[in-house]
């Protein structure tokens, strides 16, 4: 009977779209862009960029024209730098000679590139600020009218649209629609998830169980791999977000000593260890 059931059900069953992790990004002009803080509008464009990529700069007249056709609809644009070869510097320069008059938002640790599964400088990624899903991967057609993207912001922006009866739309990138982009830090932790006892414990000791400690301020106490594993959903969401530690500052605008900003290869431990499942050896 279990197995029947189960057997009716996948058939029945909507592939649910992939989802994505709330984040908080700092863009070239030292704004912070929270994901889930777009939740008045009914998607979120990111047009993943990368400076020098021609595949973006060819396709500037482009992205305007596709922001001025939806942003009246209740869609929001966002550009993603994820270089590894881009300083917050080099994003300044580069919208400073092509103008693309979009938040670019500085993906310096790569994991919102990872959590999206952007790959390439060029794909242009649609995503649910309400529910978190993410809707449409791909290219940047020339016809988006005609073209899946068109036809995803349409579904989405439609009365009564709910995304998790929706897909997630992946279209694969050709190589003259985009740049590729190099994973260093993410390729050698998926071949080796960072290690709990020489790695990840010490970022932790130094960083947050001076709080989250028996009796301390932070509302549980990180005294065991056991407890670190049951949380590590919400120490990656605060993480992400740049909740934890507390009282972080835009280390590309002012560094205080007591600041509580957590180096991006600490955090970049910390993720893909906690993607990794947060093993214990
Ligand atoms: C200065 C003290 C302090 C430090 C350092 C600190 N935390 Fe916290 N943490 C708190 C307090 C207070 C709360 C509860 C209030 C809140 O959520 O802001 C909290 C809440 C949390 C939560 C639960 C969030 C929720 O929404 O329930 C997580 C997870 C967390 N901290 C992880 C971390 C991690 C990981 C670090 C280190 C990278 C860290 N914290 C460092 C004080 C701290």
């Amino acid at each position: 009977m279990a197995l029947l059931a189960a057997a009716a059900l996948s058939i029945n069953a909507h592939a649910a779209p992939e989802r994505v992790g709330d984040f908080t990004l700092i863009d070239d002009t030292g704004k912070a862009h929270q994901l889930s803080k777009y939740a008045f509008n009914k998607a979120v464009v990111i047009v993943s960029q990368a400076s020098g990529c021609s595949m973006n700069q060819e396709n500037i007249a482009r992205y305007k024209q596709l922001r001025t056709n939806w942003d009246h609809r209740g869609v929001s644009f966002l550009m993603l730098n994820s270089s590894v070869d881009d300083e917050r510097a080099d994003i300044r320069a580069e919208e400073a000679v092509w103008n693309y008059d979009f938040p670019i938002m500085d993906d310096d640790a790569q994991l919102v590139a990872n959590a999206l599964g952007v790959t390439q400088a060029g794909q242009v990624v649609v995503v649910d600020p309400v529910r978190m899903n993410i809707l449409y991967r791909g290219p940047m057609p020339g016809q988006w009218a005609r073209a899946p993207l068109g036809q995803t912001l349409e579904a989405i922006v439609a009365d009564g649209a709910d995304s998790r009866q929706m897909d997630t739309v992946t279209v694969d990138m050709e190589e003259a629609e985009g740049c590729a982009l190099d994973f260093p830090v993410a390729d050698q932790y998926v071949a080796e998830a960072p290690d709990y006892e020489t790695e990840i414990a010490p970022i932790l000791i130094e960083r947050c169980v001076g709080c989250h400690v028996e009796g301390g301020i932070g509302p549980f106490a990180m005294n065991s791999h056991m407890m670190i594993q049951g949380w590590s959903p919400m120490i990656r969401e605060v993480i992400m977000t740049n909740r934890m530690p507390p009282m972080q500052v835009d280390p590309a605008v002012k560094s205080f000593k007591n600041s509580g900003n957590i180096p991006t290869e600490e955090r970049q431990k910390l993720i893909h260890w906690i993607n990794a499942g947060s093993p214990r050896d």
